[in-house]
C-alpha cells in the first residue's frame, strides 16, 4: 500500500512538473505574428486573416519593418528564415550580404597592416551586397500564395501613413543621430530629429515599393532600383556595383537540426553560427538534470557558462561562410567530441577561458537586429531574423530610394585573429574574399515537441542572439515558463571570451554573484546591455498559440 502511495505520490510529482505553465502573454486560437513593431506585426496578421499563409505573412512583416523599425529591418539588409510547413517539411534559407566583388582580404588595413576605424563600420565602405529582397521574393516564388501586390500595397499605406515614432524609438533616433549627421550631411530626412509622438514618412520608399511590386526582385537587383542603388553606394566611396547586385542570390540551406530530449530543434545552419552553437549548448547541457538546479540558480548559470565557453570558442574558430570554408560540421556536432569537451568541467570551480582551446578570440557585437515569429492558421511556422548589422547599418541613408544601407562587411574579420574596432575578432573561417558571406549569430528558429510544432523563437543581439535563445527554450521546456515569461526572464551571457558573464541589471543578486565569484567566475562590472529581445510563439496544448513579445523594445504580439 505504501508503495502504492509513494507511486502515485511520484507520478503526481512528474505530472505537475509537466503541468504546461500558464500562458501570460497574448492568447489565439489560430495565428499570430511576433515582431519589434506592432504596425508590422499587425500587417502580417491582416495577411493572415486574408488568407495568406505564413510565408505571404512573412513577405509583408519584412517590408513593414523596414518602415516601422528602420533601426534594423530594411531593405539594404540581409538575413536568415527557417520555416517549418504544416506537413512538418523544414528548410532554410540564407539571404545574408555577401561581399562585393571589388572586396579583398585586407580592404579594411591601412599600410601598416592596423584595421582603419570606421571603415567597416561608418558609410557606404562597410556595406555589403544587400539580400533582403532576393530573400522575400525566393520565398514568396516558392510559398507564397497571394498575387504579390495584395502584400505590398498594405505596406505602402503604411508609407504614406506614417509611423508614430514611440519614445523608445527616439531615444534610439538621438543616440545616433550625430552619426547619421555625419555619415549623410545635412540633406538626408533623417537630419531631422524626431520625437516620440511625431510621425516618420519617407515617400521615397513609398515609390521604390510601388517599382518592386510592379517589377518584382528584379527591380532591386537589376532594374532602376538597381541602378540608382550602384551608384549612390559608389559615390558614397561604397564597393557594391550593379554587376554585384545582378549576381545576388539568397540560398536555400539545410537547416541544423538535432534533438534534446523529446525535443527537436531546427536551427539556422553556416554563414550563420546560430544553429551549430545551440546545438552543441544544448547536447553538453543535456547529460544534466538542469531544471532540478533551478531558473537561474547558481548551479544552472554555472552549467550554462561552461557550455557556452566551450561552444564560442569553436564558434569563432571554426565558422564561416560554407561556400569557402570547410567547416567539419560532422566532428563538431558529435556526442564523443562534445563529451570530451565537458571532461574539465566541474561544479567546483570555473574553468578559466585561456585553457579552453583556440587562443585569444574575442567577439562583441551590437545589438541592432530584429526577429520576427510567425504561425499561420494552417500550422505553417516562419521563423525570420533580419539586420542591417549596426543600428541603422552603416548610417547611410538613400534618400532617393528611402532606405538605410548595412555595415554588415563588419561581420567579417578583418584581419584574422585582431579585433576590430567593435572588438569583433574571428579566424582565417572568416576572412574577406569577393562574394563570400560573413559569418553571422542570427539563430531563427522553430521546436517540434512530440513531432508537433511546439515554438518559434529567435533574437537579435549579435554574439548574444545565441544564448538569448537558448535560455528562452529552458525557460520554457527545462523551467516550465509561460512563452511571456520566459522571453521576459532576466537573461546573462557568456562567450568564451572575454572570459567574464554578463547579467542584465535586473534580477541577479548579489549573493548569486558572490557565490559564482568565489568559485572563480568574473562578473562583468560594467553597467549591462539587454541581452537579446526575443520575439516567440508557443503552441498550446489545446492548439492555441501564446505570444512571447520581448518587454526590452515595442515588441508586440498580434493575432486570431
Ligand atoms: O549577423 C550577425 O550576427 C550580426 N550582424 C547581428 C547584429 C545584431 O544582432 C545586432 N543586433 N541586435
Amino acid at each position: 500500500m505504501r508503495i502504492v502511495i509513494l507511486l502515485l505520490g511520484f507520478l503526481a510529482l512528474v505530472q505537475c512538473k509537466k503541468q504546461p505553465a500558464t500562458p501570460t502573454g497574448l492568447v489565439t486560437k489560430n495565428a499570430m505574428v511576433v515582431s519589434a513593431r506592432e504596425e508590422a506585426s499587425k500587417i502580417g496578421t491582416d495577411i493572415l486573416q486574408k488568407g495568406g499563409n505564413a510565408f505571404d505573412a512573412m513577405v509583408g512583416t519584412e517590408l513593414a519593418l523596414a518602415v516601422a523599425y528602420p533601426f534594423a529591418g530594411n531593405l539594404g539588409g540581409g538575413g536568415f528564415m527557417v520555416y517549418r510547413k504544416n506537413d512538418g517539411n523544414i528548410g532554410a534559407l540564407d539571404y545574408r550580404e555577401k561581399a562585393p566583388l571589388a572586396a579583398y582580404k585586407d580592404m579594411y588595413l591601412d599600410s601598416l597592416g592596423n584595421v582603419i576605424p570606421g571603415k567597416s563600420t561608418l558609410g557606404a565602405s562597410g556595406t555589403g551586397v544587400p539580400g533582403t529582397i532576393a530573400g522575400i521574393f525566393e520565398v514568396y516564388n516558392k510559398f507564397g500564395t497571394l498575387p504579390i501586390k495584395d502584400i505590398i500595397e498594405p505596406v505602402i499605406k503604411l508609407v504614406d501613413q506614417g509611423v508614430e515614432v514611440t519614445p523608445k524609438q527616439a531615444d534610439r533616433l538621438e543616440k545616433y543621430w550625430d552619426q547619421i549627421r555625419s555619415v549623410n550631411g545635412e540633406n538626408t530626412l533623417f537630419y531631422n530629429k524626431c520625437d516620440a509622438g511625431d510621425t516618420l514618412r519617407y515617400p521615397a520608399l513609398a515609390n521604390t515599393l510601388r517599382r518592386i511590386a510592379i517589377n518584382g526582385r528584379d527591380e532591386f537587383y537589376k532594374g532602376e532600383t538597381a541602378k540608382i542603388l550602384a551608384r549612390f553606394i559608389q559615390e558614397k566611396g561604397g564597393y557594391v556595383t550593379e554587376e554585384d547586385l545582378a549576381s545576388y542570390e539568397a540560398k536555400w540551406r539545410q537547416p541544423i537540426v538535432f534533438n534534446y530530449k523529446d525535443l527537436r530543434i531546427i536551427s539556422m545552419s553556416p554563414p550563420s553560427s546560430g544553429g551549430v552553437t545551440i546545438n552543441q549548448i544544448f547536447k553538453m547541457i543535456e547529460s544534466y538534470d538542469i531544471a532540478d538546479f533551478g531558473h537561474n540558480s547558481a548551479k544552472s548559470i554555472q552549467l550554462f557558462t561552461e557550455v557556452a565557453r566551450r561552444a564560442y570558442a569553436d564558434r569563432n574558430f571554426f565558422l564561416g561562410d560554407p561556400d569557402f570554408v570547410l567547416i567539419p560540421l560532422d566532428v563538431l556536432l558529435s556526442k564523443k567530441y562534445l563529451q570530451g569537451r565537458m571532461e574539465s568541467f566541474s561544479f567546483d570551480a570555473a574553468t578559466p577561458s585561456n585553457e579552453v582551446e583556440h587562443g585569444k578570440i574575442e567577439i562583441i557585437e551590437s545589438n541592432e537586429t530584429t526577429h520576427y515569429s510567425i504561425v499561420d492558421q494552417m500550422g505553417n511556422a516562419v521563423s525570420v531574423t533580419t539586420t542591417l548589422n549596426g543600428a541603422y547599418g552603416s548610417k547611410l541613408y538613400c534618400d532617393e530610394l528611402g532606405f538605410f544601407l548595412n555595415n554588415e562587411m563588419d561581420d567579417f574579420s578583418a584581419k584574422p585573429g585582431v579585433p576590430n574596432m567593435f572588438g569583433l575578432i574571428g579566424a582565417e573561417a572568416n576572412s574577406i574574399a569577393p562574394e563570400k558571406r560573413m559569418l553571422s549569430s542570427m539563430t531563427p528558429t522553430i521546436v517540434e515537441k512530440d513531432g508537433e510544432l511546439w515554438m518559434v523563437v529567435g533574437s537579435p543581439g549579435g554574439s548574444t542572439i545565441i544564448t538569448a535563445v537558448a535560455q528562452t527554450i529552458l525557460n520554457s521546456y527545462e523551467f516550465n515558463l509561460s512563452m511571456q515569461e520566459a522571453v521576459n526572464a532576466p537573461r546573462f551571457h557568456h562567450q568564451w571570451l572575454p572570459d567574464h558573464i554578463v547579467f542584465e541589471t535586473e534580477g541577479f543578486s548579489d549573493a548569486l554573484k558572490n557565490e559564482l565569484e568565489s568559485k572563480g567566475y568574473h562578473i562583468n562590472e560594467k553597467p549591462t546591455p539587454i541581452l537579446g529581445k526575443v520575439d516567440a510563439i508557443l503552441v498550446l496544448p489545446d492548439g492555441s498559440l501564446e505570444g512571447g513579445a520581448d518587454k526590452r523594445g515595442d515588441d508586440t504580439a498580434v493575432g486570431f
